[in-house]
C-alpha cells in the first residue's frame, strides 16, 4: 500500500486538489529538468498511482503542489524532503518507491528512513558534478552500488583530518567515492584506482575529466588481487588511506593488502559491512555475508589496527593503522 506524506504547509493548502492541477505540475516539472526525465516518470506514475488507489484528493492535491513548489525551486533533490515516501510495492522495470526517494538524499539502509534524510537535509553538501554523477548512476540497474553522499562527505573529512594525499580505491562503479576523494585531495594527491569494468569506469572517465580531476587518478582495470600483488611487489610509496569496494568474497585478501600498502598512522575503509543488515541474520550464510561478518570480527580484535564500525550508508569500517 502506498503512503504518502508531506508537509503540514503543502497538506493545509486545498487549492491543488484537482486531476488536471496534477497533470499541470508534472508537466511542468518534466519541462523545467529534462535532464532528468527518468525521476520526473517516476514521480508522475507515483501521483497516477496514488490517485488510483482512491487517496483523498486533498492529499493528491498536496503532491502537485510539492511538485509545483520544486519546479520554480532550484534544486530537484530538495523533492525528497517535501514528499516524504514510502512503499511496499515496486514500480516495474525500477528499484522500489521508498529506495529511490531514499537515494535522492541519502542510502542509508540502516537508519529509519526519516532520520537518514534528517542527517542529509542538515549536514550533506554535495559537490554539483558529484550530484550529477549521482543522478546518472541512479538510472543503472545497479545504483546501489555507489555509496550515498553522506558518506562521500565523510570519507572527505577522513582524508583532510589526516592529510591524505594518496589514495587507494578498490572498487570504482561509475566513480563516485573516487571523484569525492579526489576532490577532497590536495592538487598533488594521487589516487590509485581498481576495477575490472570497463563499461562502469567509462563512466568514471567521463566525470573525474568534468570535474578536472582526471589528473590524479590512475586507473588500473584488472583483477583487484593482481593489481594489489603488483603494488605490494614494486613496493610503492605507502597510501595514507584505503577504500575497500569490490567483490565481498574477497575483502579479506584486500584488508591484508591495503594493511601492507598504507602507511603507519594511514585508514582502511571497508565497506557494506552491515550489508543491508543480513550479517545478523545466521540463516544468511552466502560466501559474501560470511566473509563482511569475519572482516569485521577480525578488525575488531585486529592488534594492528584501531577500529570503529560506522553505520552510514550500509556500514563502514574504519581501522587505522598502528605503528
Ligand atoms: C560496489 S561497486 C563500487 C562502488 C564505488 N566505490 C562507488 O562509490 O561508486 C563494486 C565495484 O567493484 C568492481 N569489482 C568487482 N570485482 C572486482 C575485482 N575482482 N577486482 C576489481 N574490481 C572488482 C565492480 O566492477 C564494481 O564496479
Amino acid at each position: 500500500m502506498l503512503r504518502l506524506r508531506t508537509n503540514t504547509s503543502v497538506r493545509r493548502n486545498r487549492a491543488f486538489s484537482k486531476l488536471n492541477h496534477l497533470e499541470l505540475a508534472i508537466f511542468d516539472w518534466q519541462h523545467k529538468y529534462p535532464r532528468d526525465p527518468w525521476l520526473a516518470r517516476m514521480l508522475s506514475h507515483l501521483v497516477r498511482e496514488y490517485w488510483r488507489a482512491g487517496q483523498s484528493s486533498s492529499d493528491g492535491g498536496s503532491v502537485a503542489l510539492a511538485l509545483m513548489r520544486e519546479s520554480y525551486s532550484d534544486s530537484p533533490w530538495t523533492a525528497a524532503t517535501e514528499i516524504k515516501c514510502q512503499s511496499a510495492r515496486p514500480m516495474p522495470g525500477a528499484p522500489n518507491y521508498r529506495g529511490i526517494m531514499t537515494a535522492m538524499t541519502t542510502k542509508s539502509s540502516i537508519l529509519e528512513p526519516a532520520i537518514a534524510e534528517y542527517i542529509a537535509d542538515a549536514t550533506v553538501r554535495e559537490h554539483p558534478t558529484l550530484r550529477e554523477l549521482r543522478e546518472e548512476t541512479a538510472r543503472l540497474s545497479q545504483w546501489r552500488m555507489a555509496i550515498g553522499p553522506e558518506q562521500g562527505q565523510l570519507m572527505a573529512l577522513l582524508a583532510h583530518t589526516i592529510g591524505a594525499r594518496r589514495y587507494l580505491e578498490i572498487g570504482v562503479f561509475t566513480g563516485y567515492s573516487s571523484l569525492a576523494m579526489a576532490l577532497a585531495l590536495p592538487p598533488d594527491g594521487y589516487i590509485l584506482a581498481c576495477d575490472v569494468d570497463e563499461a562502469t569506469s567509462a563512466v568514471a572517465r567521463r566525470y573525474w575529466e568534468y570535474a578536472g580531476v582526471a589528473g590524479k587518478i590512475d586507473l588500473r582495470i584488472a583483477p583487484a588481487i593482481q593489481t594489489l600483488e603488483g603494488l605490494r611487489r614494486e613496493k610503492v610509496e605507502p597510501f595514507d588511506m584505503a577504500f575497500i569496494d569490490a567483490d565481498k568474497v574477497n575483502v579479506d585478501t584486500y584488508y591484508e593488502d591495503a594493511l601492507a600498502l598504507v602507511r603507519v598512522g594511514g585508514l582502511i575503509l571497508v565497506d557494506n559491512v552491515l550489508w543491508d543488515g543480513a550479517v545478523l541474520d545466521e540463516s544468511v550464510d552466502d560466501a559474501a555475508t560470511q566473509a563482511l561478518r569475519a572482516i569485521s570480527f577480525k578488525a575488531g580484535r585486529d592488534n594492528r589496527v584501531e577500529v570503529a564500525l560506522v553505520p552510514v550508508c550500509d556500514g563502514l569500517l574504519i581501522a587505522r593503522k598502528k605503528g
